[in-house]
């Protein structure tokens, strides 16, 4: 098993040009530099190029994108695509976040694209899904959870599966400030684990990352990361807050 340990901060639609590069700083100057876990920002696409550049080579943090085009190039107005974030030197995007579903309405059909694209450029992909409450409360995350999974990974590649990290966000917990207990996501995430063997191999599903994403905090952070199949975080609002952030990627 070599799975690997990431600490990830989605920034979303915040900062402006300066508070992108202050929060670069402190976090090169505070975060440990084990090469046992991978940290991975995603700024807002218009500073990712500035703040690749202003990167310290000794820090090893890489940079991803929040979104990309479904679309290869041409007459697409306002859409980047995953060749262009290639072009940046851009390492990592982001594909099916719940905020993507939810006020965007991206379908799985539309993260298949995505997907494909991103490979296509060889970047790698942060594949986030996961249940609202609703689906919860109502005993049907699981089943959910095979859905968005299914959907997805079953239209891909099967020798390309090994380049997607996968992120568990529970809709409820994402910026809410109530977290999945260590019980619940240490389940769900081995749940997820065995999905990926049923489908493809026990090997991938061993080898495959799982991060786990929803009012992650200073506070919680260990208790999840401790947890067996939880290979670490992908952190929102606490992302934004370099001190809260460091600790994070500390406590691993
Ligand atoms: P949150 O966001 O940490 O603010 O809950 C997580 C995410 O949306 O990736």
């Amino acid at each position: 098993m070599n799975r690997k340990k990431i600490v990830a901060g989605n920034w979303k639609m915040n900062t402006n040009f300066n508070e992108a590069l202050e929060l670069l700083n402190f976090i090169q100057i505070n975060s440990t530099t084990s090469p046992q876990v991978e940290k991975i920002l995603f700024p807002p696409f218009a500073f990712i190029k500035s703040i690749k550049d202003a990167l310290s080579i000794t820090n090893n943090i890489k940079i991803g994108a929040q979104n990309c085009s479904e679309f290869n190039s041409g007459a697409y107005t306002g859409e980047v695509s995953a060749d262009m974030l290639k072009s940046i030197s851009c390492d990592y995007v982001l594909v099916g976040h719940s905020e993507r579903r939810r006020y965007f309405n991206e379908t799985s059909e539309q993260f298949i694209l995505k997907i494909e694209q991103a490979l296509l450029a060889d970047l790698k992909i942060i594949f986030c899904f996961g249940e609202n409450l609703e689906h919860r409360k109502s005993n049907f995350h699981f089943k959910i959870v095979k859905t968005q999974l299914n959907e997805v990974l079953s239209r891909l590649p099967k020798d390309k599966i090994n380049q997607l990290v996968l992120a568990y966000e529970p809709v409820w917990a994402i910026g809410t400030g109530e977290t999945a207990s260590p019980v619940q996501a240490q389940e769900m995430h081995l749940y997820i684990r065995t999905v990926i063997a049923q489908m493809f191999s026990e090997e991938l599903a061993q080898n495959i990352s799982i991060l786990y994403g929803g009012s992650c905090n200073s506070q919680n952070a260990k208790e999840l990361f401790d947890c067996p199949d939880v290979d670490g975080g992908l952190i929102g609002g606490a992302s934004l807050i370099g001190p809260e952030f460091c600790k994070i990627i500390n406590s691993f």
